[in-house]
């Protein structure tokens, strides 16, 4: 049940007459505010994911006390409040497994609250699309502040990035060309400041994102967590979301299917992470946009890979910063965007952009002269092995693994993976399809990064540096490799890479956009009669993972909780007093 709504929502609190208006202000007054707060000026929540749980959102308090600054010179009543944190590198079994129920109290914290708009405060890899999922669905005014990249890495004089490097090195480790002290040095050396990995992962791609949707301030995406200029778009941010709240420039006025397209299309531009295919599946689900699977095929297949980062090229987001960042891509892409698409300055992507430069063709390459050519983006595939769907990010995978034939090496876990693939008896060569199931949303539970599967030990003495690996999990952004993902439906889910057995041939041709397993129907319906999936009953399993369980959906629609997908607004709630 709810009350018709006042000009401003909490109007409805703090303009209250009589014992409701005295209890909503009078425990207010304990931290000392002066009665003008209660004015009916803007009341803006200030999001916090910060969390020592969550190194990369560590700062994120100092943040805001500069987002606070920035509402109150714009004459608003600034309230910090934190939300649940998801540190990516700390949580098990996996942050996925938490995004949704992040998602779910972020929303349910902007409509309860005497709250007229608010800001975003989140960095690491799940706590921006969990902040977004949840304010999408509530859709009050909402700016994001992302809280910047770390400096980089130094490592024996050489910039080394989070993620990727740590992968090389562990590599290297296994095959006896680095010691495991010099392995033991490289840890610190990566994590040089406050922020989030440096490469263009998951966190860096989804600040570019964030920013090239025209949900956070032009050129917000790379400054780093710890340039000054980052407490200025704090500031700045803080003084934006006031005007915004005046303006009712709510999400679903900024978003619509350009934004999705643009989205998509700076992707493949940056060489961006996997896991925002996913996250931005999510996102289009909660703001009723129409933006299927196959649409991030189709909107790169035309983009070319201009940003020269880690894992795909050679730089780190501390040299993006530096060369112009996402507004620098955008006016390179030109034509190539939407620039019409709305942002929350009020005014076009094209008009934030206007004017920006780039400041190394080294790092952001003009069109004449790309990093890799249209196409090398990340491919959506179909086939028997996934029905509704699997990627392959393109410019991370080898080029003559791309079509590939090879024979199947299955495995239900990835534990079983892990206590065999140093075994100089497993049975692999270089052709081998190497395939980890189990690893969905469901069977997990939460889809986990494991898809970055090491090399079996036989193979790296040999000097093979890459293999084909299908798994219906993710990967970590920062990860590189001929790998195939997000295999749907997962093989808990009764898809048919349940029914892949070792032995089989399975066929990879990218160009034709197919993955297969070279078994004939009778077959596969002889062994789907014959295959039980044990299902855990989630029933049984209780709390939150037997509730994610039972309505998770599939990674092709971004793997939300089936009733939280849409919006459903802030219409102010019933009050008793
Ligand atoms: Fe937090 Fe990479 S671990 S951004
Ligand atoms: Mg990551």
């Amino acid at each position: 049940m709810t009350s018709p709504e006042p000009a401003r929502r909490s109007t409805s609190w703090f303009g209250a007459e009589g014992k409701m208006g005295f209890v909503h202000r009078s425990k207010l007054y304990n931290s000392g505010r002066s009665p003008e707060m209660f004015d009916g000026r803007p009341v803006i929540g200030i999001c916090n994911s910060w969390s020592e749980l969550t190194p990369c959102n560590r700062h994120l308090r100092d943040v805001a006390e500069a987002v606070k600054r920035g509402v109150l010179l714009a004459g608003g009543f600034p309230l910090e409040f934190p939300t649940m944190s998801l540190g990516e590198t700390l949580m098990r079994p996996s942050a996925m497994l938490y995004r949704n129920l992040m998602a779910m109290e972020v929303e349910e914290n902007l409509r309860s609250y005497p709250l007229d708009g608010v800001v975003l405060l989140a960095g690491c890899d799940k706590t921006v699309p969990a902040q977004l999922m949840g304010a999408l669905s509530a859709d009050l005014p909402a700016i994001m502040l992302t809280g910047g990249p770390m400096l980089n890495g130094k490592f024996r004089g050489a910039d080394a990035g989070s993620g990727t490097h740590v992968w090389q090195f562990a590599e290297e480790v296994r095959a006896g060309r680095m010691s495991r002290a010099e392995f033991g040095q490289a840890e610190a050396c990566l994590s040089r400041s406050a922020g989030h990995c440096t490469t263009m992962g998951t966190a860096s791609t989804m600040a570019c994102l964030v920013e090239v949707m025209g949900l956070s301030l032009p050129g917000s995406a790379a400054v780093p967590a710890v340039d000054a200029g980052r407490s200025a778009l704090a500031e700045q941010s803080g003084h934006r979301i006031v005007s915004m709240v005046e303006e009712d420039l709510r999400p679903s006025t900024v978003l619509d299917r350009r934004s999705f397209e643009n989205a998509a299309r700076l992707n493949a531009a940056i060489g961006g992470s996997t896991n925002a295919i996913v996250h931005l599946s999510a996102l289009a689900g909660r703001a009723e946009v129409d933006f299927p699977l196959e649409e991030f095929d189709r909107q790169a297949r035309d983009i070319p890979l201009l940003v020269d980062l880690l894992p795909s090229g050679r730089f780190l987001m501390e040299e993006f910063s530096y060369a112009g960042g996402v507004p620098a891509v955008v006016t390179e892409l030109a034509d190539q965007l939407h620039g019409d698409a709305r942002t929350i300055t009020g005014r076009s992507l094209a008009e934030n952009c206007a004017g920006a430069q780039n400041w190394n063709a080294e790092v952001i390459r003009t069109r004449a002269e790309p990093v890799q050519p249209a196409g090398s983006a990340t491919a959506v595939l179909t086939g028997n092995l996934a029905p509704n769907g699997a990627v392959i990010k393109l410019s991370a995978a080898s080029p003559e693994l791309i079509d590939h034939t090879g024979t199947a090496l299955v495995f239900d876990t990835v534990e079983e993976y892990y206590a065999r693939c140093d075994d100089p008896d497993l049975p692999v060569d270089a052709d081998t399809v190497l395939v980890v199931r189990g690893a969905g949303p469901r069977g997990y539970p939460g889809m986990p990064e494991i898809g970055n599967l090491s090399i079996p030990k036989k193979l790296l003495n040999a000097g093979v540096r890459d293999l084909v690996r299908i798994t219906d999990g993710r990967m970590s952004g920062t990860s590189y490799g001929t790998i195939v993902l997000h295999v749907a439906p997962e093989s808990a889910a009764g898809g048919p890479l349940a029914l892949l057995r070792t032995g089989d041939r399975v066929h990879l041709d990218v160009a034709a956009r197919r993955l297969d397993m070279l078994v004939d129907d009778a077959e596969l319906a002889r062994r789907a009669a014959e295959t039980t999936t044990e299902e855990r009953s989630a029933d049984r399993e209780g709390g939150w993972s037997g509730l994610y369980r039972e309505h998770v959906g599939q990674a092709d629609t971004g793997a939300d909780l089936d009733f939280l997908r849409g919006r459903r607004g802030h219409a102010i709630p019933r009050r008793h007093l």
